[in-house]
């Protein structure tokens, strides 16, 4: 693993996303910074987080082949990676709420922005974001946020979480070759509010209430209908109220 510290930057993934159009960039070549000025969220939202708390970095995976299909298993490789390390953490309650935010109970404390390169020779390079809320205390304006320091009272060194979470990565990654299934089942064993009946929106503005059922290889939620129908839901279609 190749380390990059910065101390402020637009967005992690955004100059990773710089140096690899200009660089031969090794694989796992990771960025963290103390403090990024345009960080970026799931669906162009901003991701927001308090100078020097908590972990920003971002991964950078060269070449590997796994076909537009499969795809999904990168975010499924991630969002596992980051549960399995806040479990020695002893954070409780740790679910992944669809598609890959990492929550403790009803709070938020992490997100993943992966930003793949599909390459001519069939192999993608992408970028895995990571945002990992740590020491911030103070949520005032995100009152469904949450960190590591206010669930377990107690403040955490992050680079030591980086190279953790960089680690368990990277084998999970290997997983999507030698056993995807396993993956899977961990991912769908942790899905946040899995089997209860909850409200949903679509966009449209349709609210409607369903169960969910899990989530499709491709990455759809799947949910089960009031009328007994089962259907798959896209991220822009749905939002999980
Ligand atoms: C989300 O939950 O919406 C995803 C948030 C991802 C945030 C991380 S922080 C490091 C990397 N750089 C960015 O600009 N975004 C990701």
């Amino acid at each position: 693993m190749k380390l990059i510290k910065l101390d402020a930057i637009d967005s992690t993934n955004d100059f990773l996303k710089g140096l690899s159009a200009t660089d031969e960039l090794e694989n796992f070549t990771v960025v963290t910074a103390e403090n990024q000025t345009k960080g970026r969220g799931q669906m162009g939202a901003v991701w927001n987080s308090e100078k020097s708390k908590n972990l920003i970095m971002s991964v950078f995976i060269k070449d590997l082949l796994v076909s537009a299909e499969e795809i999904y298993n990168f975010n499924v490789a991630t969002a596992l990676a980051i549960i399995e390390v806040l479990k020695t953490y002893k954070i409780q309650n740790l679910s992944i709420k669809w598609p890959n935010d990492i929550m403790s109970a009803n709070f938020k404390i992490a997100g993943i922005l992966i930003e793949n390169n599909f390459k001519s020779n069939g192999s993608i390079s992408s970028i895995i974001g990571i945002g990992l809320n740590v020491n911030q205390t103070n949520f005032e304006n995100l009152p469904k946020a949450s960190s590591m320091a206010v669930i377990a009272n107690s403040t955490f060194d992050k680079d030591e979480l980086l190279i953790l979470i960089v680690e368990r990565l990277k084998v999970n990654l290997a997983f999507i070759g030698s056993n995807p299934d396993y993956l899977w089942a961990q991912y769908t064993n942790h899905l946040f509010k899995k089997e209860f009946p909850m409200a949903f929106k679509l966009e449209t503005e349709k609210v409607f209430m369903g169960i969910i059922q899990g989530v499709s290889k491709k990455g759809k939620l799947i949910v089960l209908l009031e009328d007994d129908r089962v259907v798959e839901y896209g991220l822009k279609e749905i939002q999980m109220l």
